[in-house]
């Protein structure tokens, strides 16, 4: 597939700390002399950042379609590995991604209820074999995690997004889904207890790191 890079995605529902220590492992990378590139998604480009406008805007009148949101998903996804991910791959830097096609099965599978065996057909359509090397998926309870979320709504502002206002049997069911697919794949998917404090957190992704990195080198 000639590429050099390493792919590394962090996953886990909302306000469970993905992209404040997505920075972290950015720098922890950094560090090592690896030439990092940070991204998320839905997004990552502006096309693809317009398509997750499309997928959290909570004010539409109209309803998103479960497949149209599905589609708007992996289209999203397919311009920002041909723009974004497989060139640094191919050009030998690492990508480390907020939330990637694991969010999807989580998300609209889990959440949603669409058909797994579906996602994984886009899943092949779209990515043609390219899979993420490592995820690092952080979990805790949804109560905790929530409580997170509200502080910083109160801190930033702002309004809940079309996933926010979701219910609380919509978020047990995109964790147990994370949980399936770490149970799955633990080779892949580490399972990170983000329910402690932030050091904590960055000690086990560090170790999650480090064993890793000895292993590519
Ligand atoms: N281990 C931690 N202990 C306490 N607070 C934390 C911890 N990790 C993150 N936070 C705080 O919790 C809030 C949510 O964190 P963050 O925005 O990184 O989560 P997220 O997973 O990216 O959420 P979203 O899914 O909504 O993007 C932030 O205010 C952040 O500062
Ligand atoms: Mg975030």
């Amino acid at each position: 597939m000639n590429r050099r890079g390493r792919f590394i995605t962090l996953e886990g529902g909302e306000g469970v700390g993905k992209s404040t220590n997505l920075d972290w492992v950015c720098s922890w990378l950094d560090e090592r002399g690896i030439e990092v590139v940070r991204t998320r998604e839905p997004g990552g480009t502006p096309r693809a950042e317009a398509i997750r406008e499309l997928l959290l805007d909570p004010s539409s009148q109209e309803p998103l379609d479960d497949d149209a949101e599905l589609l708007l998903v992996f289209a999203a996804r397919a311009q920002h590995l041909a723009q974004v991910i497989r060139p640094a791959l191919a050009r030998g830097a690492w990508v480390v991604c907020d939330r990637f096609t694991d969010a999807t099965f989580a998300y609209q599978g889990g959440g949603r209820g669409l058909d797994m065996q579906r996602i994984a057909t886009l899943e092949a359509l779209v990515q043609r074999g390219l899979t993420p090397d490592l995820t690092l998926l952080l979990d805790m309870s949804i109560e905790a995690a929530q409580e997170r979320v509200d502080q910083r709504l109160g801190q930033q502002g702002g309004q809940r997004d079309r996933f926010e206002r979701e219910r609380q049997a919509f978020f047990q069911a995109v964790r147990d889904a994370y949980l399936a697919r770490a149970a799955a794949e633990p080779a892949r998917i580490a399972v990170i207890d983000a329910s402690h404090s932030l050091p904590a957190v960055q000690a086990e992704l560090a170790e999650h790191l480090e064993r890793q990195v000895a292993l590519w080198r």
